[in-house]
């Protein structure tokens, strides 16, 4: 069995979140950069049971002391099941992650992707994006209590996209490519904790809640036009709008507000928290020739890490998940 390597990246949100676990449209991209990405290789070893290293968690172990459901050996268990393994060969798993752990930028889906991707291949058999996201999201579901889909959806895919849950995803092309920071608070953020606050106050003012999910809602749809038309400065004030309706909910920190005021205090075109919120990170769509100054007053108030990052645009398609 030769050996392979296979990988994942980040992603941010960049309308919607929250409100996409309720049916609603969200609008989601990778990074592309090697700053975020899961990364695994599988080589053959000689005997003996599958060896398991992953040294940003000091991970260094064999698969059949791994606990049942650790969400590696859940990984597993899942390609075992869809190829019809009834054991695995001896073999040296090594997974290295870029990506922030709880920073809203998937580092979890992308795991399971890269996972599903690296053992399939491994085994001969690698499985097609849409059974690989298939199989990520079963492994968000046991992990992350009610994912919506996007994570695993945008990171298997890697391409920008409109999400709405239970729907063929549909893949975006945007009018020019565009340029965002994405500034780390450096505080976790669990988005498990995140989502499961706002379901608590949604039950308990239903109507408030669901005024703001309407207007998010709305804002992503108008989003996704101003994108495909390259309307940059309406997609700038639609993100800032988008923040403030998440400031509303309860999801955002005074940290994030930070962050999201000094990029357009320097002259971000707009600026918001992406992903579960209440730590973790916020992005910034800035023009090419604002990356330095807006990267610098994101330092300034108190990011510990920014990234610059290209969405490129990319033509059309659109694939059924079943
Ligand atoms: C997490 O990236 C986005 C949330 O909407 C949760 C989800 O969609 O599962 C907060």
């Amino acid at each position: 069995m030769p050996a392979i390597s296979a990988s994942a990246p980040a992603k941010i949100i960049l309308f919607g979140e929250h409100t996409v676990v309720y049916g609603h449209p969200a609008i989601a991209a990778p990074v592309h950069e090697v700053e975020a990405r899961v990364t695994i290789t599988a080589q053959p070893t000689r005997s003996g049971p599958p060896e398991i290293e992953a040294p940003q968690i000091g991970l260094k172990t064999t698969l059949d002391r791994l606990q049942a459901d650790h969400p590696i050996a859940c990984a597993f268990q899942l390609v075992a099941e869809a190829l019809g393994l009834d054991h695995w060969p001896a073999f040296h798993l090594r997974l290295t992650s870029s990506i922030p752990v709880a920073s809203g930028m998937g580092s979890s889906a992308a795991t399971a992707v890269a996972l599903v991707r690296a053992l399939s291949a491994f085994m001969g058999h690698p499985l097609s994006d849409s059974e690989v996201c298939a199989l990520a999201y079963r492994l968000e579901q046991r992990h992350h209590g009610t994912p919506s889909g996007i994570d695993n959806t945008v990171i298997t895919f890697a391409r920008p996209i409109f999400f709405v849950r239970h729907q063929p995803v549909e893949f975006l092309t945007f009018a020019k490519p565009i340029h965002l920071l994405i500034g780390d608070t450096g505080i976790k953020g669990l988005t498990r904790e995140a989502v499961a606050g706002v379901r608590q106050r949604w039950e308990q003012d239903p109507i408030g809640y669901g005024n703001l999910f309407q207007a998010i809602a709305d804002l992503t749809r108008r989003a996704k036009e101003a994108l495909m038309q390259g309307e940059m400065e309406v997609v700038g004030t639609l993100m800032t709008e988008n923040h403030r309706l998440l400031v509303e909910m309860g999801v955002s920190s005074p940290e994030l507000n930070r962050l999201v005021e000094a990029a357009l205090g320097a002259g971000a075109l707009g600026a918001k928290l992406s992903g579960g919120g209440q730590g973790g990170i916020m992005i910034a769509l800035v023009h090419p020739q604002n990356v330095h100054q807006v990267g610098q007053a994101l330092r300034e108030a108190g990011a510990v890490n920014v990234l610059s990052t290209e969405v490129p645009a990319l033509p059309p398609s659109r694939v059924t998940l079943s």
